[in-house]
């Protein structure tokens, strides 16, 4: 990360790291040792916490009334080109909000794997490259893939008019006139760079003022999901317990965690050097890296052609995404997040958004694309950095995993970050009428 670092030639890049790594072999603490002041301030910082960041983007973001609507159309499969498509398709409650494949199916193959919904609204950035920088307008973008959702913005709209006008008005206010089929055609959206796509062209026809009305209405149904989506949070789980308990100074942490995992946990924090990206409650520093990762396969195990840019291209539709704070429907007056992010910082190249651990035994497959089916391929990746970065360069700092580091101990680690799931109530569609 740092310059002086990538100033440095490989050679002694390399020399600098297998010193670094020796003295740390050599001073290494007994695996089973009572855990350091220093390091039970570190365990403290991994704890999870409940102050979920405020949204200031979506002022119904803490309405209870748009989280029920929202609720409900999480799970309507009518919101797609097909009829069977939703988003909980896709992020589905008992997989804790994924879908158990490598690379997420809609009306069409994606070429990246479903992350969790879980705690999503701790990231300042949302998606694998960022390309969003809410979670309501986040939202927007796979009601409009052709390989998701497959439906448009007009189409949708409709849908709210004639199916969740009532609940939809009680939160947000009137719905324009949308019965009136000249003004408001039955499909249509914005298509870049396709002028003759018969939805665009649909879409070009109508007024101004229309298109602002249905872009208005497409933003509020992103603003219900995302107060549904605030309901999605990871819950404590046997790691946070031990902690709470250690740092009350029971020795044994009320017996929460085997003698396997604390040692996984104190690899993690030190020689492993996992806590370098994997920090904070959410055990993610909410930034972007390149682990170098190699390409990645389908189902069939046949390689997917393409290379993905990650955070470069991230970064550069995000500062472009007509819903992205400062613009007309954001709420948000202050944007601080945007104003000094540059797609060109040469980090970024081929980077992906470190993920949450929290209940990661839950969700593989693992990596953007799915590139690892299980953790113990994680860590097989992690101790071995195997070929090259297919753009841009793997992060300098990674070091392969030591070879004293136990990868049973580590996948033991890992398994004590799975919590319940949220409430019974948020796991399907309302019960009661809207
Ligand atoms: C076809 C499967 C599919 C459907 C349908 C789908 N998603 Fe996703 N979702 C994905 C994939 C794949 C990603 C990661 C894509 C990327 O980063 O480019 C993702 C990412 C996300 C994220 C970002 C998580 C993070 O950590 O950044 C959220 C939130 C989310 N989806 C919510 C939704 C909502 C809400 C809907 C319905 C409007 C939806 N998804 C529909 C597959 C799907
Ligand atoms: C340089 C920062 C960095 C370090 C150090 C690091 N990670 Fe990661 N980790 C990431 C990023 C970034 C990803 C996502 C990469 C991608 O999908 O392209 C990731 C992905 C993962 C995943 C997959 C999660 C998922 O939902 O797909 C696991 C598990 C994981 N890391 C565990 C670890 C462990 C254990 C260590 C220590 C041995 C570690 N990481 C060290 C940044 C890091």
């Amino acid at each position: 990360m740092n310059s002086t670092a990538r100033r440095l030639p490989r050679m002694v890049q390399k020399l600098l790291g297998l010193l670094g790594l020796l003295a740390v072999l050599v001073g290494c603490k007994p695996a089973d040792g009572p855990w350091t002041p220093a390091e039970k301030r570190l365990m403290a910082s991994l704890v999870l916490t409940s102050k979920l960041p405020e949204s200031t983007g979506n002022y119904v973001a803490d309405e209870p009334r748009a989280a029920k609507l929202g609720q409900a159309l999480f799970f309507d499969k009518a919101l797609s080109g097909d009829g069977k498509v939703a988003c909980a398709t896709c992020h589905e409650p008992q997989k804790y909000f994924t879908d158990g494949r490598r690379q997420a199916q809609g009306m069409g193959a994606t070429s990246r794997n479903a992350p969790t919904v879980l705690g999503a609204g701790w990231f300042p950035f949302v998606f694998l490259d960022g390309r969003k920088d809410s979670l309501w307008s986040q939202a927007l973008g796979p009601i409009e893939a052709d390989n998701e959702h497959g439906f448009d913005r007009l189409a949708l709209a409709h849908a709210l008019y004639d199916r969740y006008r009532q609940p939809y008005e009680a939160v947000f206010g009137s719905m324009p006139n949308l019965a009136d089929v000249q003004r408001f055609p039955a499909h249509g959206k914005p298509v870049e760079l396709d002028r003759a796509h018969p939805l665009q062209r649909a879409w070009a026809a109508m007024q101004m003022a229309d298109q602002e009305a249905v872009n208005q209405v497409f933003a509020h149904f992103g603003k219900a999901i995302e107060a549904f989506e605030r309901h999605l949070q990871p819950q404590p789980a046997p790691f946070d317990h031990y902690v709470k308990a250690v740092l009350a100074g029971n020795t044994n942490g009320g017996g929460q965690l085997d003698p396997a995992a604390q040692r996984g946990l104190r690899a993690f924090m030190g020689r492993a050097g996992c806590v370098n990206c994997h920090n904070g409650p959410l055990l993610s520093d909410r930034g972007f890296h390149n682990l170098g990762l190699p390409g990645a396969k389908d189902d069939k195990g046949q390689m997917l052609t393409g290379i993905d840019g990650g955070r470069t291209m991230g970064a550069g539709k995000v500062k472009l995404d007509p819903f992205r704070c400062g613009q007309a429907h954001s709420d948000a007056k202050e944007c601080d997040e945007l104003r000094f992010l540059d797609p060109r910082f040469a980090d970024f190249v081929g980077a992906f958004k470190t993920p949450s651990l929290r209940n990661v035994a839950m969700t593989a497959p693992y990596f953007h694309a799915g590139q690892a089916q299980n953790l113990r391929e994680v860590l097989d990746f992690y101790r071995t950095l195997p070929g090259r970065a297919q753009l841009g360069h793997r992060e300098f700092t990674l070091q392969p995993l030591p070879g004293s580091v136990d990868a049973d101990d580590m996948i033991a680690f890992l398994n004590s970050l799975t919590g319940p799931l949220p409430a019974v109530e948020w796991l399907g569609p309302p019960k009661d009428r809207l």
